[in-house]
């Protein structure tokens, strides 16, 4: 009791508080997903998503470079093909834009985990992540376009593929497929738990990945479900799955902590393009210090009980935190 007890004494200078710190964060446990586009010279700034741009291979690199000295060990790709089609053979086509990026970067030598995301709505006519017919999105269908989508990245130099697209059964026939290809070693970090979130919005524009029908309710989660989350994180587990995620982040921090505590997998969340988005904004109106703002919530997302975050802040968190 006071004034016996007075925790103000652990706030009461800078090494104290540094001292008690329950939660860090590390430039290890963040991954920087980039976006990869087909035939174009330049980055292409994305309006949606001020600071991050669509890349042709060459600034892709470049980006990775500087990534790699700014502290960042992980990247996530995601592809912007030319053509699309209802199948979105382009996902999985050898020269694919995605596969040949890897090609690059295995090329470079970077000291880079090179991860994939795994969909198919960036390439495909209608927008949807798997096979349609009619209008309806098939489940088991589907699977075999992204089997082979994961296996044409891990053949390209993916050292993990990261499935988005809320399949039921996908990481089963993706381990079993990766196995067979001679591939054991390349990991799957599942979108275990992903919920039909607005806070896509800007990714959609730097993707063009908007559904041109209906939306995706029909196979990502609905926002007011938390126990069916657990229920798809047990099953990808089962499935063989060597890291969980949720997503998005802010929006989910009682998800995040509720996984930590079923799994002792790695748990990833992703701080998604509109939560990314709503920081820029803020600030460019000078309505939040940058700085802060983005510290504050990745250490959020890390004390709710994520090992691992995926956000477009990555560069620059990281060379802050070398900054201390
Ligand atoms: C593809 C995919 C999406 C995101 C990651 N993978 C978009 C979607 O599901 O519509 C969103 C990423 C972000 O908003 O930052 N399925
Ligand atoms: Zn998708």
């Amino acid at each position: 009791m006071f004034p016996t007890h007075r925790p103000r004494r652990r706030r009461s200078s800078a090494m104290m508080r540094d001292l008690v710190r329950e939660t860090r964060l590390h430039a290890h446990d963040l991954v920087w997903p980039l976006f990869v586009q087909e035939e174009t010279d330049d980055a292409v700034p994305i309006v949606s998503m001020p600071g991050q741009f669509r890349h042709s291979i060459p600034t892709l690199l470049t980006a990775c470079e500087q990534a790699v000295e700014a502290g960042v060990r992980s990247v996530l790709l995601f592809g912007i093909p030319n053509h699309k089609d209802p199948q979105g053979s382009q996902a999985f086509a050898p020269d694919g834009v995605v596969q040949r990026a890897f090609r690059a970067l295995k090329a470079e030598g970077f000291p880079l985990l090179l991860m994939g995301d795994v969909c198919m709505c960036e390439y495909t006519s209608h927008g949807h992540c798997g096979h349609v017919e009619g209008h309806e999105v098939i489940n088991d269908a589907s699977l075999e376009l992204l089997v082979k989508t994961a296996v044409a990245q891990a053949r390209a130099g993916a050292d993990l593929v990261a499935p988005s697209d809320m399949m039921d059964g996908r990481i089963g026939a993706m381990r079993k497929a990766l196995d067979a290809e001679g591939m054991d070693q390349v990991a799957i970090m599942s979108y275990a738990a992903k919920y039909a979130s607005a806070y896509y919005g800007p990714f959609r524009e730097a993707a063009g990945s908007a559904p041109g029908f209906g939306d995706r309710s029909g196979y990502q989660m609905d926002p007011a479900n938390a126990r069916e989350a657990l229920e798809e994180v047990r099953l990808d587990i089962e499935e063989g799955a060597d890291i969980v995620m949720v997503k998005p982040a802010l929006a989910y921090m009682d998800i995040i902590h509720a996984v930590r505590g079923i799994t002792d997998l790695p748990v990833a969340a992703y701080n998604v393009s509109g939560e990314y988005a709503m920081i820029e904004l803020m600030a460019r109106e000078g309505l939040m210090d940058r700085r802060r703002g983005v510290l504050e919530t990745l250490t959020g997302i890390r004390r709710a009980g994520a090992d691992i975050i995926l956000t477009y802040h990555a560069p620059e968190v990281a060379r802050w935190l070398a900054e201390g």
